[in-house]
């Protein structure tokens, strides 16, 4: 058993009677197609290594008990008096309610939960807390949900009590995800194909600037509107209903004059990060590596002028990243404003990549990053 595995066990065991089931719920990366999931764009993600454990167990009441072991922190509460709170509460209060919404008959639950995804690095640790829970009560009332139910069902919960309006990759990748595969998730049709992730000689280090600016959740649901606001003038305009018919930047250009100077840039930016996701993965495909990583620095650019959601830190480690030959692309990733960058760095370069980065990094914002290299992994499964 995993070390983080026993520790929820043995608290499990310590505090309830009933028999625990456990599960694993990973975070996740994505290549490319930031912010674009709700834009009816494709994105790149794939599950990860790292996640969330649970431990849950039926326990024949109404009520539940959450432990949220990292925090050491514990709630219980009857089912019918769900009502949103705030911190991690939210999120697995949202899930459960929206079991309840859905009128499944579900009973009361002892649930231990704990992992190794730094919060607010980006890899999606709320889509985990959302994923592992759903997926446990799922197979523990057995709802008979499938996994793409499941995931529409977490991207609810995180719409609801946290009140983050997110797209479905982190909770598709959750659910969906598969070893060594990355997902090719088309955001419009919610339809998605695997592919193997073949990086020959090079791999995928994440460096996690360990800054989280606080505007990140509300900056999150304004880009949003932004991009809402955009394509309203489109519609009216063009009749095109989706930034995916945008097939060039002429025709975007063509409303210009009709919106400010912000939802155009917003506008440009999905239009831009739509191309380069279809280009990236027909490059992916190909073994075109050299390509994909310009892409991906692209992408850094437009988050960062256009959709302005980097921040001094992670545009820093970006440039970095930039200057050293062993380095195929990088970008920040996630919803921005902290968080980690994904770096496409040669293997047998990714130890001396990384100290040279973290130490620059640490003299420039006297923040000590910390560093990791993932390969795609399961989605959220029942472990033994
Ligand atoms: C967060 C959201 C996702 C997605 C990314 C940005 O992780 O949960 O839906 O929008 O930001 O790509």
């Amino acid at each position: 058993m995993n070390a983080i595995l026993t520790r929820i066990a043995a608290i499990y065991k310590d505090s309830f009677q009933s028999n625990p089931r456990y599960y694993f719920s990973p975070g996740r990366i994505n290549l490319i197609g930031e912010h674009i999931d709700y834009n009816d764009g494709f994105v790149l993600p794939a599950a990860i290594d790292k996640g969330i454990y649970y431990a849950v167990g039926r326990n024949e009441t109404k009520e539940i008990h959450f432990c949220a072991a990292d925090q050491n922190e514990w709630y219980s509460v009857a089912i019918p008096a769900i009502q949103k709170m705030n911190g991690w509460k939210n999120y697995v209060l949202s899930v459960v309610q929206e079991f309840v919404l859905l009128k499944i008959n579900i009973g009361g639950l002892d649930c231990v939960f704990g992992g190794d995804i730094p919060s607010g690095s980006g890899m999606s640790s709320s889509a985990a807390v959302e994923g592992g829970l759903a997926y446990a009560i799922n197979d523990l009332f057995q709802c008979g949900l499938s996994p793409k139910e499941m995931a529409l069902l977490c991207q609810r919960a995180e719409h609801h009590f946290p009140n983050v309006k997110c797209g479905i990759m982190d909770q598709y990748a959750n659910m969906l995800g598969k070893k060594n595969q990355v997902i090719l998730l088309d955001c419009k049709n919610i339809t998605h194909e695997y592919f193997p992730l073949q990086l020959g000689d090079y791999s995928i280090v994440m460096i996690n600037s360990k800054v989280h600016h606080l505007l990140a959740s509300g900056e999150y649901n304004v880009r949003r509107q932004q991009c809402e606001e955009g394509l309203a003038i489109i519609k009216n305009e063009l009749n095109l209903h989706s930034f995916r018919d945008i097939s060039s930047m002429d025709i975007l250009e063509s409303c210009k004059h009709l919106m400010s100077t912000l939802v155009f840039n917003r506008c440009q930016f999905v239009v831009e990060e739509i191309a380069r996701t279809k280009k990236a993965a027909a490059l992916l495909q190909n073994n075109e590596l050299n390509g994909l990583g310009a892409l991906l620095y692209q992408s850094h650019e437009g988050l960062s002028h256009l959709y302005e959601v980097s921040c001094p830190e992670l545009d820093y480690l970006v440039s970095l990243a930039q200057v050293q030959p062993a380095v195929l692309g990088a970008r920040m990733m996630g919803g921005g404003f902290g968080g980690c960058t994904i770096n496409i760095v040669k293997t047998a370069a990714a130890n001396s990549f990384i100290e040279s980065i973290t130490t620059a990094y640490q003299n420039k914002f006297n923040i000590v990053a910390e560093a990791y290299i993932v390969t795609p992994g399961d989605g959220t499964k029942r472990v033994e």
